[in-house]
């Protein structure tokens, strides 16, 4: 699976629960400044921002008014604030509107917690990277039961060939014997 965390954060506090999670996942956190458009494919991509004055950073909505549908497969959204989750509720509906597929449920961290928070926030990306895997490996079985169904429907109508080909085959033949007896 190919991870990205990507993070917007003006003092720090974000940034904190993105490092968190991408060390959990074994990947680097980067900010969206550092990186402004994805450079390559990702399964899924945990996304977070947080609010101020009640909006997100314009940077980080610019990133994903950037943000190429082909690019991504899932996003997993997380934010930190004093109360609001306006953040990642904007996130969603825009994403969402450009056709890209967000994970249910979001994760929160308090401003005032972000330390007690990260052992939570390293379990959330754990398990929304085991939910993606699962995900992944169901459209992949669903996809080999669609290749078995071919193969199995194509040596039927092969079979229903065959027998046409004998029968039609053998009434020409026929044909052909009682043509030259006459
Ligand atoms: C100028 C400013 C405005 C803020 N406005 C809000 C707000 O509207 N709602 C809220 O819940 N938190 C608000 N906060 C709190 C921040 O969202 C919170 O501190 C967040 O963790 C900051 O993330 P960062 O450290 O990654 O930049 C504001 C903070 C600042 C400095």
């Amino acid at each position: 699976m190919n991870i990205a965390v990507r993070y917007c954060s003006k003092f720090g506090r974000t940034q904190a629960i993105a490092e968190e999670m991408a060390d959990e996942l074994g990947v680097k956190a980067m900010s969206i400044s550092q990186e402004p458009v994805l450079v390559q494919h990702v399964d899924v991509l945990f996304l977070g921002g947080a609010p101020y004055w009640s909006i997100m950073d314009p940077a980080l909505e610019e990133y994903v008014n950037r943000l190429r549908p082909d690019m991504v497969d899932r996003v997993v959204l997380f934010t930190t604030s004093n109360w609001s989750h306006r953040t990642v509720i904007g996130l969603r509906t825009k994403l969402e509107k450009r056709g890209i597929t967000v994970a249910p449920g979001h994760f929160y961290a308090h401003m005032s917690m972000i330390d007690k928070s990260k052992p939570a926030a390293r379990a959330y990306a754990r398990e929304e990277l085991n939910k993606a895997i699962e995900l992944e490996r169901s459209a992949d079985e669903g996809c080999r039961i669609n290749i078995d169904k071919i193969k199995e429907l194509a040596t039927e109508v092969a079979s229903v060939l065959a027998v046409t080909a004998i029968v039609v085959g053998g009434a020409v033949i026929a044909r052909r014997v009682i043509k030259l007896r006459r």
